[in-house]
């Protein structure tokens, strides 16, 4: 029932309780906190991009910013960007389509069934086929999925409702996307070029998010605690809250800054950077607020050449830190990760 009208479809029933099928264990609920976590003040760093964005050329202020980006990568893997240049016009827009979206009528949203499971079908768009919507148990939101590069979508595969957000994003989002990997790559300690010139910059899907609210938060979450299947996530957020990043066996939450982007490493970076950068689980709780709504631009493409095979940079490795891990395919790793379907496991440990 989900498949055909999404857990909004349950919400707009005026359901009261939670159906079985998205109820999560309790042990896997927990924030598994004590109680004097507090103390130890975990917060995700948060990263103002303003001196050079103002002034691409100011040395100095970049030598900062790449040594907190390099700190932040290293030791969380996750950070918040500030003044990162992208117009908060385009974000309220984004936010607007995805909800405009997933508030049509379900006979509209029917049109953009998923031809196969994962979608990959030459089809760029599709609804509800978040890649956890067959996973057990089930996930309280709704997703739609657009293939962005290396090939773009015709502009009349993606709905009325989103189509000029969703384009107008993606130009902005891959042209901060350059300059992020510009940064990591120094932060790397490797020419600026390094990472666009192993073409991280190359695939480009968005998947949007609507979580609808839920009357019993506390027995499901909005997605189980996964890595991402990219070498870089660059996430919007709005104001609800929920998402919760698992640092050092603690589930620490990543809150909403208005304007902000959180930017986490993917399952590919660790691997090309050797573990230097993780890829950290995340999750999103539910809530009785809402709808939450959240985009996530993924750097990554199952419509990767076969061909082009990534391991461990070699400028990385020395003796005492030789390669942790085999080489492979993007498109290879995605229909391992898809299969693997959200069991909570890290899908790298297997090429390790
Ligand atoms: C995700 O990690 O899949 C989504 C994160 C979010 O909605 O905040
Ligand atoms: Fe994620």
């Amino acid at each position: 029932f989900t498949s055909k009208s999404g857990v909004k479809g349950l919400v707009d029933a005026d359901i009261t309780q939670v159906p079985q099928i998205f109820h999560f264990p309790s042990s896997t609920l927990s924030n598994n906190r004590p109680s004097n976590l507090s103390d130890l003040n975990l917060t995700v760093p948060t990263i103002d991009l303003g001196d050079i964005i103002k002034d691409q050329d100011n040395t100095a202020a970049r030598k900062v910013v790449v040594s907190k980006i390099k700190d932040a990568s290293e030791n969380w893997g996750f950070f918040q960007v500030m003044n990162h240049g992208v117009p908060l016009t385009v974000l309220e827009e984004i936010k607007q389509g995805v909800r405009r979206f997933n508030e049509e009528d379900p006979e509209v949203k029917k049109h953009y069934t998923p031809l196969t499971v994962t979608g990959f079908n030459n089809q760029k768009f599709f609804y509800n086929a978040s890649f956890d919507n067959h996973s057990n148990p089930m996930n309280w939101r709704d997703t739609f999925v657009c293939f962005i590069a290396p090939d773009p979508p015709n502009p009349e595969e993606i709905p009325l409702a989103c189509r000029d957000a969703i384009i107008e994003y993606s130009k902005h989002v891959m042209e901060f996307g350059a300059l992020l990997f510009q940064l990591l790559s120094e932060a790397l300690g490797l020419d600026s070029e390094m990472l666009k010139k192993m073409d991280c910059l190359k695939g480009l899907f968005i998947a949007c998010n609507y979580y609808p609210p839920c009357p019993e938060p506390d027995l499901t979450l909005g997605i189980n605690k996964h890595t991402d299947n990219s070498f870089l996530t660059l996430l919007l957020q709005d104001q609800i809250g929920g998402l919760q990043v698992l640092y050092q066996d603690y589930w620490v939450d990543v809150p909403p800054i208005p304007g902000a982007f959180v930017v986490n490493i993917g399952d590919f970076m660790q691997l090309i950077t050797n573990d230097k950068f993780p890829s950290l689980a995340h999750r999103v709780r539910a809530n009785t607020n809402g709808p939450r709504i959240s985009v996530a631009c993924f750097f990554s493409s199952s419509l990767f050449p076969n061909s082009t095979v990534y391991g461990p940079i070699k400028e990385l490795l020395t003796e005492e830190n030789p390669a942790k891990y085999k080489e492979i395919t993007i498109p290879e790793y995605t229909a391992g990760y898809l299969a693997n379907n959200f069991d909570g496991k890290s899908y790298l440990s297997n090429y390790r």
